[in-house]
């Protein structure tokens, strides 16, 4: 690899997108002129698109494309809807399709919102003797906290939300001298980032002052050491379940019974519940068509990422965030997800593919969202469990793999389509499409491709 910088650079940021992209293909790259070329060529045509994406952040040099794909026939409350996801995993849409038309001859998914609570916190040092004496001058001035953040608030009041409480709480038994101010939200149809840590940041403001004037503590203790001011991404009270159900015999699948499939269904679910191994993997199946939609609806998947997995550890050991049952017949399988989203705010207006997707969702709100989202996922769960415990993983996972197989061996269309006709009643492996492959061409073997 080429690397030729040497030195640090200093204002990178200030250089013009050309510059940069300059810098980066003469220091970096083995062949800047075809560096150049494939950052040029993912570039957008329309200058207007393109200027937004070059805005989103700093230092862009390019664009990064994911395939943005559907999978209709999600029934949602009795609703029909046909759900974007942006992924790059073969199988995720595919998957997500098959469980949405399986569910939809079933009654679909009942989806419903347990909670709307966001959290932030001003986390500060007080240096007192007596924790009672912090605690009692808050419970005193609690209400000018409330009425400085007023301004800030009235919006929000205005659309249904704001701040639904507020308490001072000692943390001095985790960490010396530490405490919090814990702020709770409704933020209605944003995801209320900027909103919540606005508010805080006021808060801290009134915390310090009411500290320092008070003429209860004693002089040496009229001061608060703020630490900071920040929203909290686990928001275990802004959950949504999403929900599917039917008799058993409506599960016969695969050449198996229902009574069967819900059995084994159920186990592979049991697993997950008590084994951390393969509850990451079952809930990272989850996630699969949570993160593609969040994504594709412009919303923050890290954020998610992180409260979701903390969700699922929050007894202690990190299980399984889907259940099910069957009692008297029927098979039940639901998810509870802590879903903090937005459908207005951060790139939701702006990025013209994010707004397309809110488009054909039908323009919801974040209740709304939250349930598609908790849906799919749901999907996602069912039709790998459905693969795992059948078929097992890699037929359909391999069929919908080959295409990346073929575009790697730089397959012409129609060697493609021969090739994925040949493998339609056979197992797919790197090793079998590369001998297809090139027995098709008439070239020889590679000696290592059975090692890929
Ligand atoms: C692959 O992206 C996701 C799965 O591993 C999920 C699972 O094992 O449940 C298939």
């Amino acid at each position: 690899m080429r690397n030729k910088q040497t030195e640090i650079i200093k204002g990178f940021s200030k250089l013009s997108k050309a510059g940069k992209q300059e810098w980066l293909i003469n220091n970096y790259c083995e062949n800047p002129e075809k560096s150049l070329s494939l950052l040029l060529s993912y570039n957008h045509d329309n200058e207007q698109i393109q200027k937004l994406h070059d805005e989103f952040i700093e230092n862009t040099v390019s664009n990064f494309f994911m395939p943005f794909g559907v999978a209709p026939n999600f029934v949602i409350n009795g609703k029909i809807k046909c759900i974007p996801l942006a992924i790059e995993e073969s199988s995720v849409v595919a998957a997500a399709a098959k469980a949405a038309s399986f569910w939809a001859e079933r009654g679909g998914f009942k989806c419903k919102i347990l909670g709307k609570e966001k959290i932030g916190h001003v986390h500060f040092i007080w240096r007192g003797a007596n924790p009672q004496d912090l605690l009692d001058l808050f419970e005193k001035k609690k209400h000018k906290f409330i009425q400085e953040t007023e301004k800030l608030t009235a919006n929000m009041r205005k659309r249904g939300g704001g701040m639904l409480s507020l308490e001072m709480i000692d943390k001095t038994a985790w960490e010396p001298n530490y405490y919090q101010l814990e702020a709770k939200f409704d933020t209605c149809d944003s995801m209320g980032a900027n909103f919540i840590n606005s508010v805080l940041e006021e808060l801290s403001k009134v915390l310090q002052q009411e500290v320092m004037e008070t003429q209860v503590l004693a002089e040496s203790e009229r001061k608060v050491e703020v630490i900071m001011c920040i929203l909290s991404n686990f928001t275990p009270n802004c959950l949504v379940r999403s929900e599917v159900s039917c008799p058993v015999e409506e599960l016969a699948m695969e050449g198996i019974s229902g009574d069967v499939f819900a059995e084994k269904f159920i186990n592979a679910i049991h697993v997950a519940e008590v084994e951390p191994y393969r509850a990451v993997t079952h809930n990272k199946g989850i996630m699969n068509g949570v993160d593609s939609v969040i994504i594709a609806t412009g919303n923050d998947f890290r954020a998610v990422e992180a409260c979701v997995h903390a969700y699922a550890a929050k007894d202690g050991r990190y299980r399984s965030l889907t259940h099910a049952t069957v009692a008297n017949g029927v098979f039940r399988f639901w998810i509870d997800i802590p879903l903090s989203l937005g459908t207005v705010g951060g790139i939701t207006k702006l990025h013209p593919m994010v707004k397309f997707a809110h488009e054909i969702l039908g323009n919801p709100n974040a209740n709304e969202l939250m349930e598609i989202v908790a849906a799919a996922g749901l999907a996602q769960n069912f039709s790998a469990l459905r693969s795992l415990v059948t078929t097992g993983i890699q037929k359909g996972h391999m069929k919908m793999h080959l295409m990346n197989i073929l575009n790697q061996l730089e397959a012409t269309d129609e060697e493609k389509v021969s090739i994925v006709n040949y493998f339609k009643d056979k197992i797919v492996s790197h090793a079998a499409a590369t001998e297809v492959f090139c027995k098709m061409r008439g070239i020889e073997i590679p000696v290592n491709q059975s090692k890929k």
